[in-house]
């Protein structure tokens, strides 16, 4: 099917499953821990080994040699591959660096070995007896310093914006702000690390692992072990959380497929904890540059944004400038992101990539201006509103209600009781409220699903999509359910299979509505099915109540199967809506601090978040989503930055006692309040996403509610209490 007219009245309208408060049909299974998740899965008959990954102890360099043969007499061990051993790869078409294979060394931690042994335990002491003679060479590891080297990335990764005259407008101005702003490397730091078993038959491999992206990680997985693509099946029903971090293949599957081929066994690995930091992908650190001019009336007249980041070579921008291109009016503007080589571990997509770095800075940004102009920061943002693209004004955003969310959230959050920076003070605590607008894109990815009504009259589905704890499986179900007129409990759905038809995956905060949408293009095909078989006219069908039912004809779901059922399969393709209007999501979210007037320390005391994202599918999935995603941007505000040794090029904060990522319990009150919407020009289903959006400003909220608290602005993220401290008043 594909989507290129604005969506008009359709089943899901209905709205007696979509847009539900329904719990996660798959809640049981997790409270109850029967989720079978990667490492998990276990069939007695089998006898499992244990791989143990070694990451290399150099940032840059050469393998010489390596000595394993140590570890090959250790107890229990069955092989020993390593990265000489299996030779260079090619590498799959998602990831920068070489996950395994060769004797260049591209970042600390790459995989050099898999230790495979009897038991875990084994695995892991045997590895600590390889001995590995490396050549050394010099890195590039600091941003700050590789500043100055950044260049202009291809045309493709799109660096570079300009309209109108900047720096005219800009000189002209009666108000400016010319600031920088730095946001650090950044851990995904999912529950769940990254794990895999792999079970070779003759040539063929089945993979249970932990992936947001079935079909990426198959062929990935191909071209890294030379194999055929149809020789592989990948599973991944249930995830303990990605953020991004599991949208491309990492070394676990690669280490687990060659250490069973070595052992002629099935082996697992996981991944150990410090290896999530530097073995995987993190979020880049930028330098942004943010130049603002208006008048006296409060319209930007004026704004750029510049920003820096580094990577591995040949790979990829932070882009962290991209929602400054649509967010706020204002006729003059430029926008340019630069790209540096660090031999860092590589940098890749984490949590609304590009915005949520961006909006880091942008929105303190924007508070600062309002504070300059002596404009109350919601006012501000509402005076330079645009209902059109700022650098393409033929286009109108489909809806774009941030105003509504600010307004409302305002009212909600008692704004009106917000004063001047440093003056409430209750005990020790020094209390502040802080807004920011939340602001991330509605991304369209193909998405296909295959339909099933058995001849009990339930609905069977089947996509590779995957629930990374997003709630996939419920919105699936609400999906089916609506559109054969069924109950959610008739509904069975079966996800991260590589036998099923290709999803768009998690990612991007495309996920809810791209997949819903491709189970609703297959349910479209299985209610022609079944209207056909009955000899209806697929016109006037209407499926109600378990019934078919055309004119005075009605008969039940269970009796349309027969015996053999019936199956739809379909995808859903998209149209230029997307080039003609400009779809994007947006929010308001609302913080108040206190800080202690002594120590500096930060504790936020309440969040609300107000979200403007089309059609909500599910109340209770979608608000779990936007709190974990406000919880994390407290994270990114306060506490989260992966420390670089400049020296020796690596993280070295690589666990989660050193990576601190705060959890509900920092955080006594959130709220969340969706603006009742729907967007026909998004999908069928006239939803968006929210995953996402609900990080999107929120590090900002929490720094601009840190000024209102102390008076001090703090523009390097985190806000610790070492960069406030000296600044805060004196006790009385
Ligand atoms: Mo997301 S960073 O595309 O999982």
């Amino acid at each position: 099917m594909k989507f290129d007219k604005p969506a008009t009245q359709n089943p899901i309208d209905q709205m007696k499953v979509v847009g539900q408060p329904i719990p996660r049909i798959d809640g049981q299974l997790k409270t109850t821990g029967r989720a079978m998740y990667a490492y998990e899965w276990h069939d007695p008959n089998i006898p499992y080994a244990y791989g143990y990954p070694l990451g290399a102890s150099i940032a840059k360099g050469r393998i010489r040699s390596i000595d394993s043969s140590k570890a090959k007499k250790a107890p229990g061990v069955i092989s020993v591959v390593t990265a000489l051993d299996v030779g260079k790869r090619e590498k799959g078409k998602f990831n920068t660096a070489n996950l395994f294979g060769g004797d260049e060394v591209q970042h600390y931690h790459q995989a050099v070995a898999v230790v495979v042994a009897e038991t875990f335990e084994q695995a892991r002491a045997a590895a600590s007896l390889i001995k590995i003679d490396y050549e050394v060479s010099d890195g590039s590891f600091d941003l700050k310093a590789a500043k100055d080297t950044a260049v202009k990335p291809d045309e493709k990764q799109q660096p570079d914006t300009a309209v109108g005259d900047f720096d005219g407008a800009f000189k002209a101005a009666q108000v400016t702000l010319d600031e920088n702003y730095a946001t650090p490397d950044q851990s995904h730091s999912m529950m769940e690390p990254h794990a895999s078993i792999a079970a070779w038959d003759n040539e063929k491999l089945t993979v249970w692992t932990s992936s947001q992206m079935i079909d990426w990680w198959r062929s990935d997985l191909a071209t890294t072990l030379g194999i055929d693509k149809d020789d592989i099946h990948l599973m991944s029903p249930f995830i303990g959380g990605g953020f991004g971090g599991k949208l491309f293949l990492r070394a676990d599957a690669v280490l687990a497929a060659f250490g069973a081929k070595a052992a002629g066994r099935p082996v697992k690995v996981a991944l150990p904890r410090p290896f999530i930091s530097n073995n995987t992908t993190h979020r880049p650190a930028t330098i942004q540059r943010i130049r603002i001019g208006a008048g006296r009336d409060g319209k930007i007249t004026a704004i750029a944004h510049e920003s820096w980041s580094g990577d591995q070579p040949g790979g990829q921008l932070e882009t962290a400038v991209n929602q400054t291109r649509l967010l706020y009016a204002g006729q003059n503007r430029m926008t340019a992101m630069r790209l540096a080589t660090l031999h860092l571990p590589e940098g890749n997509a984490m949590r609304a990539p590009g915005e949520a770095p961006g909006l880091m800075a942008l929105e303190i940004a924007i508070d600062e201006m309002a504070e300059k102009l002596g404009i109350d920061p919601v006012e501000f943002r509402i005076l330079n509103d645009t209902q059109v693209d700022p650098e393409k004004p033929e286009r109108p955003f489909s809806q774009r209600n941030l105003v509504g969310c600010l307004k409302l959230g305002a009212e909600r959050f008692g704004w009106s009781k917000r004063g001047k920076p440093g003056l409430r003070r209750e005990g020790n605590w020094l209390i502040g409220l802080g807004v920011a607008a939340a602001f991330r894109n509605n991304l369209l990815l193909p998405s296909a699903a295959r339909v099933r009504l058995g001849q009990d009259g339930t609905v069977t589905v089947e996509t590779d999509m995957t629930d990374i704890g997003t709630g996939s499986y419920t919105i699936i179900a609400q999906t089916a359910a609506e559109m054969l007129g069924l109950p959610v409990d008739r509904v069975a759905v079966q996800l991260g299979d590589s036998r099923f038809p290709v999803s768009a995956g998690s990612g991007g905060q495309f996920g809810a509505n791209c997949s819903t949408s491709g189970v609703y293009a297959a349910c479209v095909k299985l209610r022609e099915a079944i209207a056909q078989k009955l000899g209806f006219n697929t016109d006037d069908v209407v499926f109600e109540n378990g019934q078919v039912r055309s004119g005075n004809r009605s008969v039940a779901l269970a009796d349309a199967a027969g015996p053999d059922g019936l199956s739809g399969e379909d995808g859903m393709e998209w149209g230029d809506l997307s080039e003609t209007h400009q779809q994007s999501t947006f929010g308001a979210h609302f913080v108040e601090v206190g800080v202690d007037i002594a120590t500096g320390e930060t504790r936020i005391r309440r969040m609300l978040a107000v979200c403007a994202a089309g059609r909500i599918l599910n109340p209770i999935t979608a608000r779990s989503q936007v709190i974990g995603a406000m919880t994390m941007g407290v994270g990114g505000a306060l506490s989260e930055e992966l420390a670089v040794d400049t020296r020796r090029g690596f993280f070295v904060n690589h666990d989660l006692a050193g990576y601190e990522v705060p959890v509900h319990a920092d955080i006594p009150h959130q709220e969340v309040i969706f603006m009742d919407e729907a967007d026909p020009m998004s999908s069928p289903l006239k939803a968006k996403g929210v995953g996402e959006l609900g990080l999107c400003g929120v590090s900002a909220a929490v720094a601009n509610a840190i000024f209102n608290a102390t008076g001090v602005r703090v523009r390097h993220y985190p806000v610790t209490l070492d960069k406030l401290i000296s600044g805060l008043p004196d006790v009385a």
